[in-house]
């Protein structure tokens, strides 16, 4: 996965199966691994390619796709059934010297007022470090970011 990303970061990737396609950013995957630990033969990082949609049943992937704090999987159920729904209430959970993240009904907007993005999922910089601002890259990590 981490050399996919590194490959080209700003290609969104697309996984299709049976009743889901997966889509993955991985210029916004700051590897929590949650997806991996959710279902980890679907998401394997060291395959190719590292998400294989036909391991496990689609609403199995859904799920653990939601688990996704940076919003960098996301899906899309094919064939009727319901996609995935904001959590209600919104809600922002600062992560311990790391990034904020948000969860709801969320549009980034950007200086000159345009939505640049609409999301259920995103992971905030809180650092002031991200090289891909507004979203965390990991980059506190490097800077060794302390919140208090
Ligand atoms: S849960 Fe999201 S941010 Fe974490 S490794 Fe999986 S895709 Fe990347
Ligand atoms: S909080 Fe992660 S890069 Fe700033």
């Amino acid at each position: 996965m981490e050399a996919e990303a590194r490959h080209k970061p700003d290609v969104l990737r697309q996984y299709e199966g049976a009743g889901i396609v997966v889509h993955w950013e991985p210029s916004l995957c700051i590897h929590v691994a949650n997806c991996i630990r959710a279902l980890p033969g679907v998401f394997d990082p060291n395959a190719r390619p590292w998400v294989r949609v036909d391991a496990a049943g689609a609403e199995e992937i859904a799920a653990a796709i939601r688990t996704c704090p940076t919003g960098a999987l996301r899906y899309e159920r094919t064939g009727g059934p319901p996609q995935e729904t904001p959590d209600v209430p919104s809600t922002v959970q600062p992560r311990p010297n790391g990034p904020l993240f948000v969860r709801g009904d969320i549009e980034v907007i950007n200086a000159r007022g345009e939505i640049i993005r609409r999301a259920t999922r995103v992971a905030f910089c809180r650092c002031g470090h991200s090289s891909n601002k507004p979203y965390c890259d990991l980059s506190h990590r490097a800077v060794g970011f302390q919140a208090d």
